[in-house]
């Protein structure tokens, strides 16, 4: 079925529509884009070039330099580190080192507080043999000890390792020295040239454990008994 659309256009459109030239192609003609806009343009690519350039050149180092000449501006900055603060942070370093070997080979017994066990194994906080002259808590951890030994007015009679194998004298240097700045001590630093004095003096013994605080009285001159436990605890 087909339906023819009504139209209320005469078959004729009139004198315009038969001027009509068929031939005619359609072309766009000459607009040009006025001078304002291509001067507002020119003039804002000439501003982010510029300003592009001299970002640059004030950053050359990018944002990180960037970052540091803004604190220095405000007044934020960190100087730049002493050779004294380099050393200290090389010995922090030493000593963070020497904190995870104590994790490692000591604080199962002597607990990482560095507490001990009540009645079994005595502290290292606070222990006169832990901040004594170094050699005494070298000698310690290379021969270990079986034998009672005194510690702050508690008498244990049990077994520390011999580790005078297990460890190198670097490694006996960086826990000890954590071990004599760790907690309530304050002894000062072990070297690895020391511990190497040590061993070297202990050749033929190494193997034997000291029998217990007088054992080491008599080759250290530390008391077995301290003469006044109560004054020692108050430096
Ligand atoms: C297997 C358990 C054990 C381990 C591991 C151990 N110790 Fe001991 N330590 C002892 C015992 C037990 C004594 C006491 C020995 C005794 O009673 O004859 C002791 C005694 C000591 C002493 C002398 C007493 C005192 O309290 O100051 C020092 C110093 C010491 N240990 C340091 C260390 C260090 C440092 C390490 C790690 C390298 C270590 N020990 C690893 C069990 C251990």
């Amino acid at each position: 079925m087909t339906r023819t659309p009504k139209s209320d256009f005469p078959k004729d459109f009139g004198p315009a529509v038969r001027d009509v030239d068929e031939n005619f192609d359609p072309y766009e003609q000459s607009n040009p884009i006025p001078w304002p806009l291509l001067a507002i343009a020119g003039a804002l690519v000439i501003w982010g070039g510029a300003t592009l350039y001299f970002d640059l050149a004030a950053a050359p180092q990018g944002a990180a330099d960037q970052v540091t000449r803004t604190a220095q501006a405000n007044g934020t900055a960190t100087p730049a580190p002493t050779v004294e603060e380099l050393a200290s942070a090389k010995a922090d370093q030493f000593t963070a080192e020497g904190a995870a070997l104590f994790g490692d080979y000591c604080a199962t017994c002597h607990q990482p507080n560095g507490a001990g066990v009540r009645g079994a194994i005595p502290p290292l906080d606070g222990s006169r043999y832990v901040t004594a002259t170094s050699e005494v808590p070298i000698a310690i951890l290379l021969r270990g000890i079986a034998g009672p030994i005194e510690v702050k007015d508690v008498v244990y009679d049990g077994r520390m390792p011999t580790l005078h194998d297990t460890l190198s004298n670097d490694q006996i240097a960086r826990i000890l020295t954590y071990v004599r700045g760790a907690w309530s001590n304050s002894a000062g630093a072990v070297t690895s040239d020391q511990v190497q004095t040590v061993r070297a003096g202990l050749t033929d013994t190494l193997n034997q454990p000291w029998q217990g605080g007088s054992a080491l009285e008599a080759t250290f001159d530390i008391p077995s008994t301290p003469a006044s436990p109560t004054a020692e605890a108050k430096p």
